[in-house]
């Protein structure tokens, strides 16, 4: 079934909460709605939305924004004995996160509390705490907006990377249209807890999924603002990848210790690369809580850019961005890139 309603706010649907309008919403509850959509959008600008919580309109949008409303949700256990979950790419990732881990099923327990839906978490290939979406997923399925035919996509053929993948690369935009995704949740897997200090956020209880759920809970309540309570995207900014006479560079300029001990945080990428924490950058700056009229730099971590009073303009936000990524610039001589898709 399809919906439609013209002159629409889509203040709702992006969790920054950017007061800007659209020609036309669409919503469909149904992958068999698609070739029908097509035909609708047929010669307009037009956009294919999730939960809206990685964007940033940069003013009212001049086209259709369409958001899926395909929930259904099937289980089966494969002949390894692996849990497959087919979900709509309008279920919402949290409450699928949540019904695995209270039914003890162990996997994505880690990016609980991620915003968004099925869809955009496999074009973006969500991330939290050393597991990504890409890590569980078997299939993604779609409609082909181009070839107008439903396509499905092996986890191979995606070429996921560090929120990356096939459907985010510039030639396909609006191409690929997420129907389906198809989860695989391996039961040997186990918990993965070595990312920062998740270990020691569960010693001392019975390690399950859901408690596991509960802790990565507690910790992104600890530093991120909540999209309901108060308008972000979540992390700005990507976490930069530098070469290693880059890295070098920053350790001179954090002036690490005579003794050599690094106080820089990094992980290394690859045999050449090291990837520094966007975060940690910015605290350098003194970014952290700098805050100009209506957005600040979150107070808890400095990677998240918030509209404070709820009534920030686009431009106030891209100006918060550009003044980051100036004093980054200036300091280290690296360029921050957003993570926020500007629309
Ligand atoms: N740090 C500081 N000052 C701060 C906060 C952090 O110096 O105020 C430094 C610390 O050294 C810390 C490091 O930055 O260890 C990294 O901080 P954190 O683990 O909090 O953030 P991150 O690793 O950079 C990524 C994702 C988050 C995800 C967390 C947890 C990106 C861009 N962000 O952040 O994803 O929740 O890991 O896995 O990769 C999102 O995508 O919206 C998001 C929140």
């Amino acid at each position: 079934m399809i919906s439609s309603v013209t002159k629409f706010n889509l203040k709702p649907y992006n969790t920054f909460g950017m007061d800007v309008m659209c020609n036309r919403w669409i919503e469909y509850t149904s992958s068999e709605d698609l070739p029908q959509i097509s035909d609708m959008v047929f010669g307009n600008r037009y956009l294919f939305i999730g939960g809206g919580s990685n964007l940033l309109f940069l003013g009212d949008y001049d086209g259709d924004v369409l958001h899926s409303r395909i929930l259904d949700l099937s289980m089966s256990i494969d002949g390894d004995g692996d849990l497959v979950v087919r979900a709509g790419a309008g279920v919402v990732m949290d409450e699928l996160i949540e019904q695995c881990a209270v039914n003890g099923i162990w996997g994505m327990e880690n990016l609980s509390g991620i915003p968004g839906e099925v869809g955009a978490s496999a074009v973006q290939n969500v991330g939290a705490y050393g597991v990504e979406a890409k890590d569980f997923i078997r299939e993604v399925e779609c409609y082909d907006m181009l070839t107008l035919s439903f396509v499905k996509f092996d986890v191979r053929d995606c070429k996921y990377g560090y929120r990356s993948s096939l459907f985010k690369e510039k030639q396909n935009k609006g191409r690929y249209v997420v129907t389906y995704v198809t989860f695989v949740l391996n039961q040997n897997r186990g918990p993965v807890l070595d990312y920062g200090n998740l270990q020691s956020a569960v010693a001392g209880c019975e390690l399950t999924p859901r408690n596991v759920r509960d802790a990565v809970l507690a910790m992104r309540a600890s530093k991120l603002p909540s999209v309901t309570e108060i308008g972000s995207a979540g992390s700005f900014f990507k976490n930069p990848v530098v070469s290693i006479e880059e890295f070098e560079r920053v350790k001179q300029l954090a002036s690490d210790t005579a003794d050599g001990v690094c106080t820089v945080p990094h992980y290394p990428v690859g045999n050449d690369s090291v990837k520094i924490p966007a975060a940690w950058l910015i605290d350098q700056c003194g970014l952290k809580g700098y805050h100009t009229g209506n957005v600040a730099v979150w107070h808890l971590q400095p990677l998240v850019i918030v509209n404070a009073t709820g009534k920030a303009s686009p431009n106030e936000i891209t100006g918060m961005e550009c003044h980051v990524i100036e004093c980054v610039k200036n300091k280290f001589g690296i360029e921050l890139h957003p993570e926020v898709e500007h629309i």
